[in-house]
């Protein structure tokens, strides 16, 4: 049997998450919904789970965990809208919110046009009600914005000479599949699977809107947490890192009046303290048997105001 997907760092995660065994947990990120189940697996009765995913295939996994739990509430959403949990349950507490950030090992492996190492349709949606695919950004996206594209998100420095050759390929033909996109790539930027996993990486980020709906669903979890309550993230490459990083930092400071100022007029004060100075990694047999753990880091910051 495949497995849908193996969840990373599930002990360090679940450890610092739950403070409370009769609290309601939120799982942003269901997936396989590997974590949810070690978050059950550690409430009494009188806990719960509200898990969030945009993937057709998870919303039927937590329906069927769900049948057998009712613990677990589903909620197939962006992340982006888990604000609205307070106004749906009102006068409930929120004890604490996990993010295991990008796409789960099905998604990769069997989902459409996420891997160069397929041929497959453009695509990259991960929640396919979505509009705009891979497919659209790749052929009517301007060189100039193909670029931006391929400089933010995949930190490519050659992102103006790679976004020339798509424009000048699709104007002979349209460029559906991820083989015709990684041909192009590979002729300007080398064959190696580094540059190739950097532009397919920065697509779908810009397809899925990953960095904004990210600080989105930061911003909700840090305002909704109750006070003592965790906010857990695990990430799996730099731009999410950093994304994480100053936000717990902004979150944990209690001024950020200008250097030079001789008093504080700022007025801001901290809302967490952060539990993980250094991002807890994998250890060397998490990533020995699955090589997806091998980028992760997780962060954690608790409520205090
Ligand atoms: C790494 S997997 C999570 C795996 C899960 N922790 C497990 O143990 O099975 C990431 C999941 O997050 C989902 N996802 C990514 N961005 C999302 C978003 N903005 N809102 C909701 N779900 C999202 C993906 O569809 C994917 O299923």
């Amino acid at each position: 049997m495949t497995i849908y997907h193996e969840p990373v760092l599930l002990k360090e995660s679940v450890d610092f998450l739950i403070t409370d065994p009769k609290g309601t947990y939120v799982d942003a990120t269901f997936g396989g919904g590997g974590h949810t189940r070690e978050i059950l697996s550690r409430l009494e009765p009188e806990g719960r789970v509200y898990a969030f995913d945009v993937d057709i295939n998870s919303q039927r996994i937590a329906e069927d965990l769900s049948a057998s739990d009712r613990r677990l509430l589903f909620f197939r959403s962006n992340f982006s809208s888990i604000g609205s949990l307070r106004e749906k349950h009102e006068g409930e507490s929120f004890n604490g919110f996990l993010f295991d950030l990008g796409v789960s090992s099905y998604q990769l492996d069997n989902e459409e046009g996420f891997s160069y190492r397929r041929d497959e349709k453009l695509d990259m949606r991960l929640d396919k009600r979505l509009k705009t695919s891979a497919h659209e950004v790749v052929n009517s996206y301007s060189q100039d914005d193909l670029a931006d594209v391929f400089f933010r998100y995949g930190e490519e420095p050659r992102s103006r000479s790679l976004a020339r050759a798509i424009v000048r390929a699709r104007e002979t033909r349209e460029i559906e599949t991820t083989v015709q996109l990684a041909e192009i790539v590979s002729r300007v930027l080398g064959g190696a699977v580094k540059p190739l996993s950097r532009i397919f990486q920065a697509l779908r980020i810009e397809v899925n809107g990953e960095i904004e709906v990210l600080s989105k669903g930061l911003d909700s979890a840090v305002d909704t947490v109750t006070k003592g309550g965790r906010v857990a993230v695990i990430s799996y490459h730099s731009l999410e890192d950093r994304v994480v990083k100053e936000k717990f930092r902004y979150e944990a400071a209690s001024c950020v009046c200008p250097p030079e100022a001789i008093i504080c007029t700022c007025g801001k004060k901290a809302r967490v303290r952060i539990l993980t100075r250094k991002p807890v990694s994998p250890g060397e047999d998490a990533v020995k048997s699955n090589r997806r753990a091998r980028s992760a880091k997780l962060r954690v910051a608790e409520k205090i105001s």
